[in-house]
């Protein structure tokens, strides 16, 4: 339940990045497969196995979702400012906004580690600073106009509550974007909007959820987005009964 709640509430891991739905012809079924593919971007570890790695349940919940997940290799070490783990980010960040700006909808999510990257990458410095947030659950704090959102404007109420009110989002971080620094870049508060916040247990506040501003899918390419909400609410209530 809260590991699943990592993916999409915590702060610190990988970086999803969701192709468009392509029209692939499956070679048993002879016919279009028309299920997203989702690209993650391995994180990179020390490890005596290799040196990075997808959580397994990241994998598991996008399929459970219906969709196709191909890894995106990066390899180095975690570094959100320079490196593979950067570099392999950037290109899709690029993308992403290339895409955009064609009219065309090429969504990314950060969870955790993809969320400080994504800072990175939008303001082009690194903004971060320690915080108090490791092994740390807490409901989150919605901020005003989060109904506004794509992620939380189809939520059902009884989800929404159970996310404000239970400590449900798994924090596994020790890098955070601070709410005052956020909101002292222009980069920052001109790109993004501030959907929750949290305190860490030195009191600091941090940004715990955010959206780009300005992108808008057309109804053709909602499935993607829904595809990920919609997952996590049935598993919601598959693991946990409301
Ligand atoms: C990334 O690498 C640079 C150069 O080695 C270092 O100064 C910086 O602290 C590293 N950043 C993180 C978050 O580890
Ligand atoms: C995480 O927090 C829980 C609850 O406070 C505690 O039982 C557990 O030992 C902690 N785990 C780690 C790795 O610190």
């Amino acid at each position: 339940m809260r590991t699943l709640l990592c993916v999409l509430f915590g702060l610190a891991l990988p970086f999803e990045i969701y192709t468009r739905a392509t029209n692939v012809i499956s070679m048993s079924q002879k016919r279009p497969n028309t299920r997203p593919i989702i690209g993650i971007l391995a994180m990179p570890v020390v490890s005596k196995y290799g040196d990075e790695y997808i959580r397994s349940d990241y994998v598991k919940f996008l399929e459970s979702g219906g969709a196709r997940v191909v890894p995106i290799r990066s390899g180095g070490g975690a570094n959100t400012t320079q490196g593979p783990y950067y570099e392999s980010g950037k290109i899709f960040y690029d993308l992403a906004l290339q895409a955009n700006d064609q009219g065309d909808y090429f969504p990314i999510w950060g969870t955790c580690l993809g969320l400080e990257l994504l800072t990175v990458l939008t303001a082009k410095k690194y903004l971060l600073s320690d915080t108090d947030s490791k092994n740390l659950t807490l409901p989150l704090t919605l901020a005003e106009g989060y109904r506004r959102s794509h992620v939380f404007k189809h939520m059902p109420h009884d989800i929404l509550n159970y996310l404000r009110t239970e400590p449900v989002a798994q924090n596994n971080h020790q890098h955070s974007i601070l709410v005052k620094d956020f909101k002292a870049s222009s980069k920052l508060s001109e790109f993004y909007k501030i959907l929750s916040t949290n305190h860490g247990r030195d009191h600091l506040e941090f940004v715990s959820f955010m959206e780009a501003l300005g992108f808008e899918p057309s109804n053709a390419h909602i499935r993607s987005l829904e595809l990920v909400t919609g997952a996590l609410w049935t598993l919601l209530f598959v693991v946990e009964p409301l």
